[in-house]
């Protein structure tokens, strides 16, 4: 794990970084997260990340104290700081309601937020991106504010290990009968050659890579709508993929011991995770040219 970090406007190194017991990330899970890839240097979707990450802010009333210039400029000093402009990586950062004594209300006005951001080497699965992996169905006990992509994680938490107890990859949530997504990823099925997934709404996380497969469905053609699976229509499915941060698109190939269609990666999801890594590997554009040329 690279050695720097940044914390409270300090870069500083990772076993030098503490944090007050009072931080309300600590104690109640009152915060923000997001985690953008880093390719060759270069943030990949940054400004995406960027505006979701002020909608989970204003979302919970959480003020940063700093604008997304500055914190795409931390970004990208601890990019070089790390030494992560060759290869791959990613950018951790959480941003919480700061330090104060425990009340379930806000504390005072003027406490200062605590902003967290580390990196992180990361190397591609390349081999199960090319044979699929397994994914099990969990119920979806999560809030109805999915969309903010709070540091509060237990579902996904609870969800996730159960995936993993049985030898999953992916533990893909259901909700009142439908599909939502995974515990960390989003989710697409076809069905009838026809591509779906969720629709954006309090039930799912806006997932960055999700948009980018949208636009890449479009421009490859696709026939893609955003309306849910149905749990019942779980055994028509022809494909399924999942599309995360760090999981580019896997292929699903067997949900719950089944196989989904042929049991191997289908053409459907194939032909958008070689388009995503087009996307990925030849363009990755710095998000703001100014700020890259002033950097
Ligand atoms: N998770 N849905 C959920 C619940 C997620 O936690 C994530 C991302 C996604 C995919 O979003 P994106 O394409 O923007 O990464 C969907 C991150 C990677 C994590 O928790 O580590």
């Amino acid at each position: 794990m690279p050695g720097v970090v940044y914390l409270n406007g300090e870069f500083l190194p990772r076993e030098r970084a503490t944090l007050s017991v009072d931080d309300r990330g600590f104690i109640f899970g009152d915060g923000i997260y997001e985690v953008t890839r880093v390719v060759d240097g270069r943030l990949f979707e940054a400004d995406r990340h960027m505006r979701r990450l002020f909608y989970g802010l204003r979302g919970i009333s959480i003020e940063p104290g700093l604008s997304a210039e500055q914190i795409i400029d931390i970004h990208y000093r601890l990019i070089r700081e790390n030494d992560l402009t060759k290869g791959e990586g990613y950018v951790y950062l959480q941003i919480t309601r700061g330090a104060a004594p425990r009340t379930h209300y806000f504390p005072p006005a003027g406490t200062a937020a605590t902003v967290f951001l580390s990196t992180s080497t990361f190397t591609p699965n390349r081999a199960q991106r090319e044979t699929g992996a397994t994914a099990v169905t969990y119920p979806d006990i999560r809030w109805s504010r999915c969309d903010l992509k709070t540091v509060n994680l237990l579902g996904a938490v609870l969800a996730k290990q159960q995936a993993v107890a049985s030898g999953s990859l992916e533990a893909v949530f259901i909700r009142d009968g439908v599909i939502t997504e995974g515990s960390h990823t989003n989710v697409f099925g076809v069905i009838d050659g026809e591509l779906r997934t969720y629709p954006r709404s309090n039930y799912i996380l806006p997932g960055i890579t999700r948009d980018v497969v949208l636009e890449l469905a479009i421009e490859e053609g696709v026939n893609v709508r955003e309306i849910p699976i149905l749990q019942t229509e779980i055994g028509r499915l022809e494909e399924l993929f999942v599309t995360g941060t760090t999981s580019d698109v896997t292929p699903i190939v067997q949900l719950d011991g089944r196989p989904i269609g042929s049991g191997k990666p289908g053409p459907i999801t194939r032909q958008l995770a070689a388009a995503l890594d087009r996307r990925l590997y030849s363009t990755a554009p710095s998000p703001n040219p100014e700020l890259a040329a002033a950097r």
